[in-house]
């Protein structure tokens, strides 16, 4: 989204430095992971959907490690070798921000914030107008406050630490975010101090600055409180993971999806799907999941980076990776489709069959205890209940081919690399190290025995 009036050059800056002390934790704080992603990779998507001018990001503790998680990120990398305050951390962009610019200033460890609200934000900024984003909160502490005067004009901001007993009382607060002409927020930082309670560069003394000097402060609150909400600690990271997740599982249901719990149902990822489709409980997401029309996902499935077709039903307890699902299918309860497997229409797979980069032809089955590993296997087959390609020689895997129309009986080992012919049939129990010929009925089992008048061992006394 292009914000509507972009008449000025839009730079966004995204404070990421802190150490995220609360955290308990070695991993940098904007680097824990919300859907599976950094939480400033949100930030950062969310900027970059504004299609700025450009990007800086201030970074400093964990830098090295910061920069490679967002590696795919086009920002401008600016370090803050010393962490002195917010203002502080702002002021190592000031190179890269032109007078005409407008600039807004995000926080790294802040995720939920829209690119509407923050289009609204940037619409409202010009030569003499900051515009600053606040909320009301029943619990306003921790937080900067919005000092007011009679008349509801913002006047400065006050910092918990440093403010009174009576300014504590304000439940307006400062959610960090604020949009201004480059040339207004350089001449100010240019004037902080750092006589405060925490000996910091506060960036929000920059609203006092802009009342002193004419510049009107215009206030906007967002949608929704959770947009602002910034992570500090673990409680904090998984109450916004259960804010975003709800807002997914409601994207859904508006596309359509029947969610037997939205509560229950997390997507790390993206998922598109048709119409009809119903998911039961505990269902997780991942990557880039599409789903067709009229397709059932039953209880405690993982799907990731894979496609699923038309009128397919995924039974519970099934997980699906990086694969292909044709329509009509019956895949699990309980199935693992793993990587590289491609599976054609019609198709039954069970419950403990394991099937890896294997393609599947139309109408095969593998209903019970099976591993299908780099195999081929053709329309119309029956995979017999224990079967196992036996595709790997301790060093090189080999490939597993199995034509059309063969029935594999219980119990059949494949060693690979082996070819079944079209409709072959294999005997229970059996060990096929070699090519089994077409329409023929091979194993290798011995002949049933009885040994008359045996008898079990007995214990030595
Ligand atoms: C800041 C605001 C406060 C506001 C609150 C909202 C100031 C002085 N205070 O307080 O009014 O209510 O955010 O959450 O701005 N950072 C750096 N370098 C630094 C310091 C901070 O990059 O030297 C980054 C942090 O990584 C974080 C963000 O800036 O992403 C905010 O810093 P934090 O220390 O959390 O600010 P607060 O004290 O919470
Ligand atoms: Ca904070």
């Amino acid at each position: 989204m292009v914000y509507a009036d972009m008449t000025q050059a839009l730079t966004i800056v995204i404070l990421a430095a802190g150490k995220g002390t609360r955290m308990k934790s070695n991993l940098p704080k904007v680097l824990h992971p919300l859907a599976g992603r950094p939480l400033l990779d949100h930030c950062y998507q969310t900027a970059r959907s504004l299609a700025p001018h450009r990007i800086q990001i201030v970074y400093g503790h964990g830098g090295g490690q910061v920069k490679s998680a967002l590696a795919h990120a086009d920002a401008e990398w600016v370090e803050q070798v010393q962490q002195l305050g917010t203002g502080h951390a702002v002021q190592q962009a000031v190179p890269g921000i032109g007078d005409d610019q407008t600039v807004l200033i995000l926080y790294g460890d802040v995720p939920l914030l829209t690119a509407e609200t923050l289009a609204s934000l940037v619409d409202e900024v010009n030569d003499s107008t900051l515009a600053l984003l606040t909320v009301r909160l029943d619990d306003p502490s921790g937080y900067g406050r919005i000092v007011r005067n009679e008349h509801g004009k913002v006047l400065r901001i006050v910092e918990e630490k440093d403010a009174s007993e009576t300014e504590k009382e304000i439940d307006e607060i400062n959610t960090g975010i604020l949009a201004v002409r480059g040339r207004l927020l350089k001449k100010w930082l240019s004037r902080l101090q750092s006589d405060n309670a925490q000996g910091e560069y506060y960036l929000t003394d920059i609203i006092g600055m802009a009342v002193q000097d004419g510049v009107t402060v215009a206030s906007q609150s967002p949608v929704s409180v959770d947009e602002i909400l910034g992570v500090n600690d673990k409680r904090q990271l998984a109450y916004l993971e259960r804010c975003y997740q709800l807002r997914q599982a409601q994207e859904l249901m508006r596309q359509g999806a029947t969610l037997l719990d939205p509560a229950r149902c997390d997507i790390r990822g993206r998922v598109s799907l048709g119409s009809d489709v119903c998911i039961d409980v505990n269902v997780i997401f991942e990557g880039d999941v599409q789903l067709g029309d009229d397709i059932h996902i039953g209880a405690n499935c993982l799907i990731k980076d894979s496609v699923i077709g038309n009128g397919t039903q995924i039974l519970p307890n099934t997980l699906i990776d990086s694969a292909r699902i044709g329509q009509q299918c019956r895949i699990g309860p309980f199935a693992r489709i793993r990587p590289q497997t491609t599976i054609a229409d019609q198709v039954h797979i069970g419950n403990f069959v394991e099937v890896k980069k294997s393609d599947i032809a139309q109408g095969s089955k593998a209903n019970h205890l099976t591993y299908l590993g780099d195999s081929s296997i053709g329309a119309g087959v029956n995979i017999g209940a224990g079967t196992i390609t036996c595709n790997y020689d301790g060093a090189n895997k080999f490939r597993t081919v199995i034509e059309d129309n063969v029935f594999i009986g219980s119990s059949t080992q494949l060693v690979a690399p082996v070819r079944v012919e079209e409709g072959a049939t294999i005997g229970a129990g059996s060990t096929i190290t070699k090519d089994a010929p077409a329409g023929e009925l091979t194993l290798t089992r011995a002949k049933q025995v009885t040994i008359e008048g045996w008898k079990r061992p007995v214990k030595k006394t």
